[in-house]
């Protein structure tokens, strides 16, 4: 199984998102990737893609080469409640939500399903899959905080957007890919896209 679902949602962050299905795609994933109305805003006004939908994984390859061909992305439409990711009966190797805005966080938390995101995401918990929430937002409320420890408790990973300074980041891409690396690594994915850390 070489399979990981993405779901982008409309917190900012698009960076996130992006580098995120690159190191994917680099490491030889099929993404079934899912973005919200929001998301896609979020694609064109933070991360530059300005053409059709199904021309993302296209957009992808000219921001970052050939490399990502390694992958592939297999696009749903997020009210496609009929998608393969829909049903547990599908292998995967876990989900990510990133970013996953306030809104995705408490209807995930409460299991909503309303959506293939939500779905997707009440499938990887059912099924005891690695799921991965990037919340970004700040401060946090308590209305947030708890949604997020109800995501926990139900077994997600909260990864918040927070990105260390010890590797000397020298660029966006290099501190955006410090949080790509550590979902990788929840994800169990074995990833070189930064040193780890070696001690002092
Ligand atoms: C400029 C701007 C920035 C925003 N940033 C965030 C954010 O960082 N986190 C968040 O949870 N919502 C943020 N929001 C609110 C979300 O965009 C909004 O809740 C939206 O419904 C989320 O998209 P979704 O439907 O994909 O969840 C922001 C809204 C605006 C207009």
């Amino acid at each position: 199984m070489n399979q990981v679902t993405v779901g982008i949602t409309g917190a900012s962050g698009a960076i996130y998102a992006l580098r995120t299905v690159r190191a994917l795609m680099i490491c030889g994933f099929q993404i079934d990737l899912i973005v919200s109305e929001f998301g896609w805003m979020l694609l064109r006004d933070e991360g530059g893609f300005e053409g059709k939908k199904k021309d993302l994984p296209e957009f992808l390859v000219r921001c970052y080469g050939d490399v990502v061909r390694n992958g592939s992305i297999t696009m749903h439409n997020s009210e496609n409640m009929a998608a393969t990711v829909a049903s547990g009966s599908v292998g995967s190797n876990g989900m990510v939500v990133v970013p996953c805005s306030m809104k995705y966080v408490s209807s995930i938390a409460i299991g909503a399903s309303t959506n293939l995101i939500e779905r997707a995401a009440d499938v990887a918990l059912k099924e005891k899959r690695p799921l991965v929430l990037v919340p970004r937002e700040t401060p946090f409320n308590l209305v947030h905080l708890r949604n997020l420890t109800a995501a926990a408790e139900a077994g997600a990973s909260i990864l918040p957007a927070m990105p260390a300074f010890y590797q000397n980041p020298v660029s966006f891409d290099d501190l955006a890919d410090f949080i790509a690396g550590r979902v990788l690594s929840q994800l169990g994915i074995a990833h070189d896209l930064y040193p780890p850390w070696e001690g002092s």
